[in-house]
């Protein structure tokens, strides 16, 4: 084998080194955003509790916060009985809306309904909205796990 055809080899196993080099970083690159976007988001003890002021939940009002790094909402459908919930609707994922004067939640994107505890009152949604524990300590609700 001469000089030549041993530099063109050469030259050929390092382009292609250097072409799998490459498409390794560019396809970590577009995989990395979509592997987070996926991953399962961390849920720990202490920390997955929310604390709220009593008095920012009037009888018959809802209070929407953030849980976990989703939509929540509590409310007090009855003097001292407390709810909360998440606001993801069980169907595609809208965030629902509380509509005071009929005392229940309104998904704005197919028109699902809840009432205020959750439960599927009419529409698409095949579930109904997933509760939360909430617990009493002084003048604050806790919000806590999933029941
Ligand atoms: S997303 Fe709520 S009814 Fe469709």
């Amino acid at each position: 084998m001469d000089d030549v055809s041993l530099n063109n080899q050469q030259r050929r196993t390092f382009l292609g080194v250097l072409l799998a080099g490459i498409t390794a970083v560019l396809g970590a690159v577009f995989a990395w955003p979509v592997f987070r976007f996926l991953a399962p988001r961390e849920q720990t003890g202490a920390s997955a509790l929310v604390r709220i002021a009593r008095k920012e939940i009037p009888v018959g009002a809802a209070h929407f916060f953030n849980f976990q790094g989703r939509p929540a909402v509590v409310l007090q459908p009855a003097p001292g009985s407390f709810v909360a919930l998440t606001a993801v609707c069980t169907h595609l994922g809208c965030i629902v809306k509380w509509v005071d004067d009929k005392g229940e939640f309104l998904c704005p994107c197919h028109g699902g309904r809840f009432s205020a505890e959750g439960k599927v009152l009419g529409g698409p949604p095949p579930q109904p909205l997933e509760a939360y524990v909430v617990t009493l300590e002084e003048n604050d609700l806790v919000v806590g796990r999933a029941v």
